[in-house]
């Protein structure tokens, strides 16, 4: 298959494009913004461009894709407070540009890269599909923007869509200078000799999901034969654990994989951050038959180790 892979210089599209690329042709379109050259395989083709660029519906008809898996985003609440333009810029208007490349070459399917940080502070828990959005943050905003924009562009085009709203995704090659996301930046600290900071009392908690669990959702949803788009909410789908994790829980956790004993540090409250958060994965569960399967314990311990050597 040929499949195109927006942000495949980053986290998650790295891991998911050095697995891809075993079994299918493989086209990486990524600025290196927050991505790393380091991240690129050279199994797949480069394309080093800004997805807001005027020539990327070029790149689409050059390489033809099947399938785009649209992961290049600003990803960065904290950048999205500094400048919430070039935010919506990126996740909104890049989306629209290419759900309107993908169309244009006759994509069979696009999924994009959607976040748990769509439904803000939660209504319940865990949160599904059809509860409540209310983002408090502009990169959630611009991340609930990008899924109407998808549907919009994609519905009844015959291109299928999906926008999988990934909750707190953790494992090596994430970037700790950044967003990061906490795990990333305790081993970061620890890797370092440095005790790390726990902002706020650590109770509030997070839905933590390994990458290599969010590789495995990316690679049933490019293969699954069904349509699995519809129109507003019913393209979205929850990739997570379900299972609500403490931030103090994490750090009790990593303690022992790091061989750190003593007590972290604490630090205030961070603006934008929602309390709890844990999204029902029940869903993709029906239609894909997708499960997450690796406990925090157990993917931990490759995380800290790829922070460790580098
Ligand atoms: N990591 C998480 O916990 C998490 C959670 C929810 C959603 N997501 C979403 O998953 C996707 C991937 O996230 P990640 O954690 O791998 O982040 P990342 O920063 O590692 O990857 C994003 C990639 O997109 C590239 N990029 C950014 N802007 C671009 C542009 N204008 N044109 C071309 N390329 C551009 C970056 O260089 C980077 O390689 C993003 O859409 C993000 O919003 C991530």
């Amino acid at each position: 298959m040929r499949i195109i892979v927006t942000g495949g210089a980053g986290f998650i599209g790295s891991n998911l494009v050095h697995v891809l690329v075993q079994a299918h042709d493989v086209c990486v379109i990524d600025d290196l913004s927050s991505g790393s050259p380091d991240n690129l395989h050279p199994g797949a083709v480069t394309r080093t461009m800004d997805i807001l660029d005027s020539r990327l519906p070029e790149v689409f008809a050059e390489f033809a894709p099947e399938v785009v898996v649209h992961l290049a985003a600003q990803p960065s609440v904290a950048a999205s407070f500094a400048d919430p333009e070039r935010d919506r810029a990126v996740n909104v208007e890049g989306t629209r540009a290419v759900a309107r490349a993908a169309r244009a070459v006759g994509a069979r399917r696009v999924l994009s890269a959607s976040s748990a940080a769509v439904y803000g502070e939660p209504a319940e828990i865990p949160l599904r599909e059809g509860s409540r959005t209310e983002p408090v943050n502009p990169y959630g905003v611009s991340k609930l923007s990008a899924e109407e924009v998808l549907a919009d562009e994609l519905a009844d085009s015959g291109c299928d869509f999906a926008s999988l709203r990934f909750s707190n995704v953790y494992g090596p090659r994430q970037d700790a200078t950044g967003e990061g996301g906490v795990v990333a930046v305790f081993c970061q600290a620890l890797a370092g000799g440095e005790t790390p900071v726990i902002y706020g009392d650590g109770i509030q908690t997070r839905d933590f999901i390994f990458v290599g669990d969010v590789v495995g959702a990316l690679l049933t949803a490019i293969a699954h034969e069904e349509a699995l788009g519809g129109q507003g909410a019913a393209g979205a789908y929850n990739i997570s654990t379900g299972t609500e994790t403490t931030v103090q829980a994490l750090a009790d956790t990593l303690r022992p994989v790091a061989g750190f004993f003593a007590p972290f540090e604490y630090g205030s409250e961070r603006e934008g951050d929602v309390r709890r958060s844990a999204l029902d994965p029940a869903k993709a569960a029906d239609v894909l038959g997708w499960r997450a399967s690796v406990p925090l314990a157990t993917g931990l311990g490759p995380t800290f180790r790829w922070f460790a050597q580098r």
